[in-house]
């Protein structure tokens, strides 16, 4: 029944024009984590470049940012894809944030960066939004943040089952095009994250 089904993402990739999304309330994102540290704080859109921003903790000091920052507001779009969504684990969606220029104003969705080193994902908004590096994410029955995916390759052979949800969230100290902050990462596979800095947190919506 799986290969029927086209992918989230070619099904998202396939409507093209922006009117195609429902998008969510405005809402905060909030870290939870047994660390005390990170437990509570907010994420807010760090400038890492040209149009581009991280999602950094907003009270964890780094090179780039001594210095607290407020939160941000984030949206979540969706489009019918004629599946029933899971209720439990959500509906998987673009996480967007408006970027704005001195006179203009531009939604961005969030992507994925790979670095070919490591482990680590550093999730980014690039103006717009670019279907090859997109990722979808979902809110799940308590509103954490979660991505899915039903391939599995742990087993041998590889193959797959239901749409199931991971939690692969990190707050980590990362560098990229100079810009050093303790930002949301994604770590690939279940191994633990190689940057030594990571911390283990959930991403939590908190509508605003
Ligand atoms: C909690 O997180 C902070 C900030 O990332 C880190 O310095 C500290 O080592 C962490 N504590 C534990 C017990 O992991
Ligand atoms: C937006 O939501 C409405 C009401 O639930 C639904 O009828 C419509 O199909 C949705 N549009 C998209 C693009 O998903
Ligand atoms: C929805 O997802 C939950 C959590 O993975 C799972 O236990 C449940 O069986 C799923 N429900 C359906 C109808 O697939
Ligand atoms: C951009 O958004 C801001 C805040 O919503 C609004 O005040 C401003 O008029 C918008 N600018 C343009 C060019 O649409
Ligand atoms: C999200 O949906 C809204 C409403 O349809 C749209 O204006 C906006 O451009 C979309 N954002 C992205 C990144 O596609």
């Amino acid at each position: 029944m799986k290969l029927a089904l086209p992918t989230l993402a070619l099904a998202l990739a396939a409507s093209t024009s922006a009117q195609d999304y429902n998008q969510s309330a405005p809402f905060n994102l909030v870290i939870v984590s047994e660390n005390k540290t990170v437990d509570g704080d907010y994420l807010a859109s760090c400038h890492s470049g040209a149009g581009i921003e991280s999602l950094c903790l907003t009270n964890q000091p780094s090179t780039s940012k001594p210095d607290p920052t407020p939160a941000s507001v984030y949206q979540f779009n969706t489009t019918d894809t004629g599946a029933t969504p899971n209720a439990t684990i959500g509906q998987s969606g673009y996480l967007t944030w408006e970027l704005h220029g001195a006179d203009f104003n531009v939604s961005s969705a969030l992507a994925f960066y790979f670095s070919y080193s490591s482990n680590v994902v550093l999730p980014l908004f690039y103006p717009g939004i670019d279907y090859s590096t997109v990722v979808p994410v979902a809110f799940d029955s308590n509103n954490l943040m979660n991505i899915q995916d039903y391939v599995i390759d742990t087993v041998n052979p590889p193959t797959y089952g239901d749409e199931k949800a991971y939690y692969r969230w990190y707050a980590c100290t990362t560098y990229y095009l100079g810009y050093t902050y303790v930002n949301l990462a994604w770590t690939l596979g279940e191994a633990a994250p190689q940057n030594p800095t990571c911390v283990k947190v959930d991403v939590k919506r908190v509508f605003v």
